[in-house]
């Protein structure tokens, strides 16, 4: 089943009880929340407080992308703070093995994250241990950026990949997604798109929510 997650980097944090309480009455399945460290990727979002705030107002999902360095050292943070996935860079992790174990342990679902320049084929050893796939469509670092175009190829290998170990491994696509990408994405083989810009810039971000997922 197709799932829509709106990325709350392009929410109004002045405001951000309204913009949750506009993606609980949405057809949105999770929340995408991109925490980065300034360091990894070369600007600051926001951590732990504001995953526990959002956790407070919401029963979606909640999608914690962690594009930091030595992310596991902050799994367990995140997990008390109420995460239910967490992601990680495949380009922040020596010992990605074990960090996937540990997000496992905590009860949360695991993700590898993989940049635009990093090949799918990087997986192969560990697909069968993960949750999901997220496939960045932009560089990593900020909301609104153009869609870069090989992600379908990626895409379409990934499928293959994962037909390949009988599993249900999801593969979600993070970065520059809009209405006129969503349908092709989703026809590649993407089963989670997540939404940034798209959403909270259009004038109803909750029909906007709703014309992505029919595009599944
Ligand atoms: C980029 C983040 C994305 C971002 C997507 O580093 O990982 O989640 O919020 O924003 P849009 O949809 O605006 O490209
Ligand atoms: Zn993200």
């Amino acid at each position: 089943m197709a799932i829509i997650a709106p990325s709350v980097l392009s929410a109004d944090f002045l405001h951000l009880g309204n913009d949750i309480e506009m993606i609980n009455s949405s057809q949105a399945g999770w929340i995408h929340i991109d925490v980065m460290d300034g360091v990894f990727v070369p600007n600051i979002s926001y951590g732990i407080p504001v995953v526990k705030a959002i956790r407070k107002a919401t029963t979606k999902t909640l999608d914690v992308h962690l594009m930091i360095v030595q992310p596991e050292r902050y799994f367990e943070a995140f997990r008390n703070a109420g995460a239910d996935i967490i992601t990680f860079h495949h380009e922040a992790s020596v010992h990605l093995h074990r960090s996937v174990a540990m997000v496992h342990e905590l009860g949360m679902k695991a993700g590898v994250v993989l940049n635009p320049h990093t090949p799918v084929d990087v997986l192969s050893e560990i697909l069968p241990e993960l949750d999901l796939v997220l496939i960045m469509s932009v560089n990593p670092g900020f909301g609104g950026q153009k869609f870069i175009e090989n992600t379908y190829r990626k895409i379409s290998a990934l499928k293959q990949m994962i037909l390949a170990t009988g599993k249900n491994i999801l593969i979600e696509v993070d970065g520059g997604v809009d209405l006129t990408n969503a349908g092709k994405l989703f026809k590649a083989g993407a089963d989670v798109l997540v939404a940034g810009n798209t959403v909270f810039s259009s004038a109803d971000p909750e029909n906007t929510i709703a014309k992505l997922l029919a595009l599944a």
